[in-house]
């Protein structure tokens, strides 16, 4: 009799991989826009130019960000490389945890934002409008702005962080077993 056994892939299956770069281009290009549109002078004509690109964009985002979470739920990928310390692996596991809730949570708090300004001229997706859902309210959209940059700033952050790991380990290990790059490719 054969007993099957399940062995962990040594790379990511090629929808995870497709998603994940795809995901990390529209985040970093959205933290870029959404920063730049918000230092433009109020007068500048290109700035209120930007703010529906950054909505739709919002939105297409969250889209993916769910989708990714759909597919990884049901895809078989790489456990943990040997060869971290403890501390490594649980700022690892954490810092993509953080990094996929967050990249759902930041849309949701523009949506609110927008939904809940009072002079708001909506969320365009795909040539139509998005229902805007919450109640219009200065001090709603107060709280959900604040929340927006802080979030938005923090998975920044944590993009960083995972970015300097993914390249700690590329230029420490080249070729090793905490050389992930290797099979996000
Ligand atoms: C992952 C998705 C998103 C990221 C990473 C992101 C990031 C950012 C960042 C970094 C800013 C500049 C904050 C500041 O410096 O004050 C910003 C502003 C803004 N975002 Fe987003 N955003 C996302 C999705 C959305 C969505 C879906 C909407 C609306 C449907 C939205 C609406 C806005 C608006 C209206 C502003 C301007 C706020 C202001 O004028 O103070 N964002 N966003
Ligand atoms: C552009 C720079 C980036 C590089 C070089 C990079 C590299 C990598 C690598 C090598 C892995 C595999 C790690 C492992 O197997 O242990 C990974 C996984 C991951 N990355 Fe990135 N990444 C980048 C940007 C981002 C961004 C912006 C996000 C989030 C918005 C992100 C979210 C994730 C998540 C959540 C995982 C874990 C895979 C999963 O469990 O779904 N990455 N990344």
């Amino acid at each position: 009799m054969t007993f099957a056994r399940e062995v962990a892939p040594r790379r990511y299956p090629f929808a995870m991989v497709g998603l994940h770069w795809l995901r990390a281009v529209l985040v970093l290009g959205l933290i870029a826009l959404g920063w730049w549109m918000t230092v433009l002078p109020d007068a500048d004509p290109i700035k209120f130019a930007l703010y529906p690109v950054h909505k739709q964009m919002g939105v297409t985002v969250f889209i993916i960000a769910v989708i990714a979470l759909i597919v990884r739920g049901r895809s078989t990928y790489p456990g943990e490389p040997r060869g971290l310390s403890r501390w490594e692996a649980t700022l690892s596991r954490m810092t993509h945890r953080a990094l996929l809730v967050l990249t759902v949570i930041v849309p949701l708090t523009g949506y609110a934002m927008s939904s809940s300004y009072i002079d708001s001229d909506g969320v365009p997706f795909l040539f139509m409008a998005l229902p805007e859902l919450l109640p219009k309210s200065n001090a709603g959209f107060a709280v959900f702005q604040w929340l927006h940059r802080v979030l938005a700033y923090t998975l920044l952050g944590l993009a960083l962080l995972h970015v300097i790991g993914a390249l700690k380990h590329r230029l420490s290990d080249r070729g090793g077993e905490t050389d992930v790059l290797e099979r996000m490719t």
